[in-house]
């Protein structure tokens, strides 16, 4: 393995997100964020759109906070911000859009993701079709997040003991991309109950839905991260993604005649099916949603010996 193949290719990633930006309307909500949302202070019996749509932006704000970007009006003039693997650009929208941000740059290997930003991304918001590994900006960032995107920073064929020297290369990168004292957030998924794809679900989703994609541990993530950023918060959150993946759930199948007609009908059951599985991972606690604060050390420091 080299550090160019430890990723997601950029094949792979197509295979799910170019599906068609049409169909991941119908269900995902009006910001088209395709992660877990953050549910708190909204009531279990609010649902729909509306919800998830306030849901997801109270996840972009507690991002913002953790990247430590300045409040709206409060000296934001220049923030940069850089959001790896921005989807369909939510997030920056939400950031520039709100005052926090002066710039907020995006990236991402999906052709579709990138068109879409480019095509109506609000003025100071920019997609760029490349992963983390290549990109060279002209200067340091002021802050970056990164939402549902680690999971595919290694793959399932990483040998087990090079995992965590993978993802301390993203931190490392990340570590160049920042100015000194900046800070970054981290949204994952991760293994909490199972150290693995467990059983025919687990292989289903990583075969047929998300193929070169695997998930970290806490382990593993605290050990890549260790020698770049001292980590400022950790949330532990799978109730947050269970109630994403219901409401998605609920809004494909209320949608599912025009699904069809978008995927057919193989793709929209398999997108049915790994909805419904992923929840009840969550639910059984097979996996967890991590949200980490992390701020750049001055001077790295080595990376703990492996065991
Ligand atoms: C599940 S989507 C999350 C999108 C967005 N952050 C959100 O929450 O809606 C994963 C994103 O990671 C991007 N991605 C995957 N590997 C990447 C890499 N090596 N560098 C940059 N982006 C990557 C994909 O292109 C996609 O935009």
């Amino acid at each position: 393995m080299t550090r160019a193949t430890a990723a997601t290719s950029a094949t792979d990633i197509e295979f799910h997100y170019d599906i068609g930006n049409d169909f991941y309307a119908l269900w995902l909500d009006r910001t088209l964020a395709y992660s877990a949302a953050l549910w708190d202070g909204i009531g279990p019996d609010e649902s729909g759109e509306p919800a998830l749509a306030r849901a997801q932006q109270a996840k972009f704000t507690r991002h913002l906070d953790l990247a430590e970007a300045p409040a709206a009006g409060a000296g934001q003039a220049g923030f940069r911000l850089l959001d790896v693997g921005c989807g369909w650009g939510g997030l920056m929208d939400h950031a520039v859009g709100g005052g926090r941000v002066a710039e907020a740059t995006g990236l991402t290997l999906s052709r579709a993701q990138f068109d879409q930003v480019t095509a109506h991304g609000r003025p100071g918001t920019k997609a760029v079709l490349e992963g983390w590994q290549s990109h060279r900006p002209e200067r340091p960032y002021d802050g970056i997040v990164s939402v549902g995107a680690f999971e595919h920073f290694v793959t399932a064929a990483t040998p087990a003991d090079q995992r965590i020297t993978a993802y301390a290369w993203y931190f490392e990168r990340c570590h160049e991309l920042l100015r000194p004292g900046a800070s970054m957030s981290l949204q994952t998924i991760a293994y909490d109950g199972v150290t693995g794809p467990d059983g025919p679900m687990g292989s289903f989703v990583t075969r047929d839905i998300f193929p070169g994609a695997t998930l970290p541990r806490l382990s593993e993530i605290t050990a890549a991260c260790d020698p770049y950023f001292s980590v400022t918060a950790l949330y532990s959150s799978p109730d947050d993604y269970a109630r994403t993946l219901r409401v998605w759930s609920e809004r494909l199948h209320r949608a599912r005649d025009r699904a069809r007609e978008l995927v057919g009908p193989q793709t929209l059951r398999r997108y049915r099916v790994y909805l419904r599985a992923c929840e009840t991972t969550f639910q059984q606690r097979a996996a967890t949603l991590y949200r980490i604060g992390l701020r750049r050390r001055d001077t790295p420091l080595p990376l703990l010996p492996r065991r």
